[in-house]
């Protein structure tokens, strides 16, 4: 079959110059919580370098929903920077996205500049902080804000919102029986656990009106005992389609239970606590952290077996992510019915890569997939070990440790 991959796709009121997303991957380029000069250049990167459409990613839509200094919080002083960026983004010929969500119970006290809230309260201990379950009409008002901030990424010139839905965070922590023990019309059967997801989205689509795209990313499972399976994950699938979303990007994992599922491979634990600052969290995480954080093994194209389970249930467009690394790959992806490819750690290391796939047949990115990026993007901005000079020795010894056991 000829590889549909360099034709345009559409996704509700928005077409695509090809088939290509640079996924939402926390490029920790916020300081001060708005957008730096270095996420312009590295979006501008990706989009001269053949993208169709890139992915501003983990806005948070209210100040409660963030857990990083150096993360997005879409609010209107920063609509003006915003445009800049998005600006720059079109005249490379790419879309700009941006993703909106709520950190939840994985929100930072220091930088919400409150106690995290979730679904019900408790504990977590990945973060680790208290957690206190949110109160009816503070549902209603966040479901509101979801709107607002789409109403504010039109300002600032973006094409599409993509609705974090899920990797366990707030509308996650709502839809997973795990994080989601309400008594009221929010918690228990699926159809009560959706409640809150619905009501975001119908603002969404409501302040979206016909002019922005509406993608959600959500999960095919939370990947682990006690989270949610894939039959009630296609449920989900299901209603946000007659919820009218334009296309759904298929995921898993939990960032609190199972936070390789997402990503698959290792977590480097030295890098991990070598960029950390406070000084007691590093002790933790080095004792704690290989419990805490198991390996997934990593595959090519690792979701690719639950997200085909979706294809069959639903007709609304959907973009697949998961270890695309090749150009065979993708195209496979695409044979097999799915309209869009997203990648993160395949354009983190080669922001062109999806101009060599448009000259190379056999193209193939040189990600190893050691997870270098993510054990970093907790306390610097986003980058890949390729690219770095003057590692510190320990922190190559171990990247070399996680190549050799593959
Ligand atoms: C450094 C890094 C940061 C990420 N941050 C986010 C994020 O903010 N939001 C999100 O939905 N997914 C995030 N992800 C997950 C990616 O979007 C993607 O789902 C996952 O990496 C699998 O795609 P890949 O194999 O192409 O990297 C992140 C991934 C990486 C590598
Ligand atoms: S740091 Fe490692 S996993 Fe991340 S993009 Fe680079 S090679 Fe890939």
């Amino acid at each position: 079959m000829s590889s549909n991959l360099f034709t345009p796709g559409a996704i509700g009121p928005l077409t695509l110059r090809n088939r290509t997303i640079r996924a939402a991957a926390f490029e920790g380029m916020c300081p001060g919580n708005a957008p730096s000069q270095m996420l312009r250049d590295y979006h501008c990167s990706v989009a001269k370098g053949g993208i169709g459409m890139t992915t501003i990613a983990y806005a948070a839509i209210v100040r409660s929903g963030l857990s990083f200094p150096h993360q997005l919080w879409l609010r209107p002083e920063i609509v003006p920077d915003l445009r800049r960026l998005t600006d720059d983004i079109h005249k490379e010929g790419a879309a700009a996205s941006i993703q909106i969500g709520h950190c939840g119970n994985m929100s930072k006290p220091a930088m919400a500049g409150c106690t995290p809230i979730s679904a019900s309260t408790g504990f977590n201990i990945y973060s680790p902080t208290f957690v206190r379950g949110m109160k009816k009409e503070e549902i209603y008002e966040m479901a509101k804000a979801f709107g607002r901030a789409v109403h504010m990424a039109r300002e600032a010139g973006f094409d599409a919102v993509e609705v974090h839905a899920g990797h366990g965070y707030l509308l996650s922590q709502f839809l997973s029986p795990y994080t989601n023990h309400r008594k009221d019309e929010f918690g228990g059967s699926l159809e009560n656990r959706m409640r809150f997801t619905r009501m975001a989205i119908g603002e969404v689509m409501k302040a979206a009106g016909d002019d922005m795209a509406v993608l959600v990313k959500m999960n095919m499972r939370d990947g682990f005992k006690g989270g949610m399976e894939i039959d009630e994950c296609i449920e989900v699938a299901k209603t946000l389609e007659r919820e009218g979303v334009h296309a759904l990007i298929l995921s898993g994992g939990f960032v609190s239970c199972a936070p390789m599922y997402v990503m698959r491979g290792a977590m480097p634990i030295k890098t991990l606590t070598h960029y950390m600052q406070q000084f007691w969290l590093p002790i933790g995480v080095a004792m704690a952290g290989r419990f805490m954080i198991p390996t997934v093994p990593f595959r090519e194209a690792y979701f690719f077996d639950d997200a085909v389970k979706f294809r069959k249930e639903v007709k609304l467009p959907l973009v697949y992510v998961g270890g695309l690394v090749s150009k065979e790959k993708i195209d496979m992806v695409l044979d097999a019915g799915f309209e869009f490819v997203s990648m993160a750690r395949a354009l983190l290391n080669e922001p062109d890569f999806v101009n060599r796939m448009a000259k190379e047949e056999h193209a193939r990115n040189a990600c190893e997939h050691v997870n270098y990026c993510i054990a970093r993007m907790y306390s610097q901005e986003m980058a890949c070990h390729q690219h770095m000079k003057d590692l510190p020795r320990k922190l190559e010894r171990e990247i070399e440790k996680i190549k050799r056991k593959g």
